[in-house]
């Protein structure tokens, strides 16, 4: 079953959502060649602590060891960040931020270059952003989960990019995970229906060259098995009656 909020939870997730949004901003800002990932990651960290009561989504999930993704250039999700990770001038990178607040999750990624990038890689981070959007201008209520996938898939496909398989976007509330699993591929009409309160983190990952992944040998980093570059936009979404309405807005 697919749980369905009151008005009152989708504030809550709101309110964890915004907490998130604030945080990548300040993240965001602090890209500059020669910043490591790692302190990235403690940037994340010191900001959270000026929301009480926020904590960190991804810290320990699974045993993940940090609050910040991030995903540099190949890497698709769930980089770790690390000292030896120095961003450089044309590098894109990916960060996937999470927070659990007053009971509820919000969940947010974004993929941005460090100084200037190549005219390929900013095409394909517009065009996952795009995909991100037109996936999410079907949620609806009578519409289908398929009809999300599909929106996204051939949005993507279009430019002769592809939509990576082994990570899908998902239910989100009370528990960072919920039902339905939101897969960036698939057809109109398939899956579950959309109800208004329904709320999911929609997050497509895009490979310039080939769907395929694999994992490094820290056991998380997933890299495009190719080496071709990636990117990765999320928000968190709620369907209601008046269209679907995204928490993780500023
Ligand atoms: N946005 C990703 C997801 O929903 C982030 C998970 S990070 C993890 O799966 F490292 F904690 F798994
Ligand atoms: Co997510």
């Amino acid at each position: 079953m697919i749980p369905i909020k009151t008005k009152e939870e989708i504030e809550k997730i709101r309110a964890a959502s915004r907490i998130v949004v604030q945080i990548l901003d300040v993240v965001i800002r602090s890209i500059e060649p020669g910043v490591t990932t790692w302190e990235l990651s403690e940037i994340a960290e010191k900001e959270l602590t000026r929301f009480p009561g926020a904590v960190p989504a991804f810290k320990g999930y699974r045993g993940y060891p940090a609050s910040l993704c991030t995903s540099v250039n190949e890497a698709v999700v769930h980089g770790i960040p690390s000292r030896s990770v120095v961003l450089k001038e044309g590098d894109i990178i990916s960060f996937d931020f999470g927070v659990l607040m007053g009971g509820y999750y919000g969940d947010s990624a974004v993929t941005r270059p460090v100084g200037r990038v190549s005219k390929k890689a900013r095409k394909l981070m517009k065009v996952t952003r795009r995909a991100l959007h037109k996936g999410i201008e079907q949620m609806v209520p009578g519409n289908t989960r398929g009809d999300i996938s599909h929106a996204i898939q051939s949005h993507v496909e279009g430019y002769g990019y592809s939509v990576v398989r082994e990570f899908v976007g998902h239910g989100i509330g009370k528990s960072l995970h919920e039902e339905p699993q939101v897969p960036n591929f698939g057809n109109p009409g398939e899956g579950e229906v959309l109800r208004a309160g329904m709320v999911m983190a929609i997050e497509p990952m895009i490979n310039m060259g080939g769907w395929e992944v694999e994992c490094l040998d820290d056991g998380w980093t997933a890299v495009t098995k190719d080496r071709s570059l990636s990117a990765h936009f999320e928000h968190t979404v709620a369907v209601t009656e008046d269209g679907p309405d995204i928490l993780t807005l500023p």
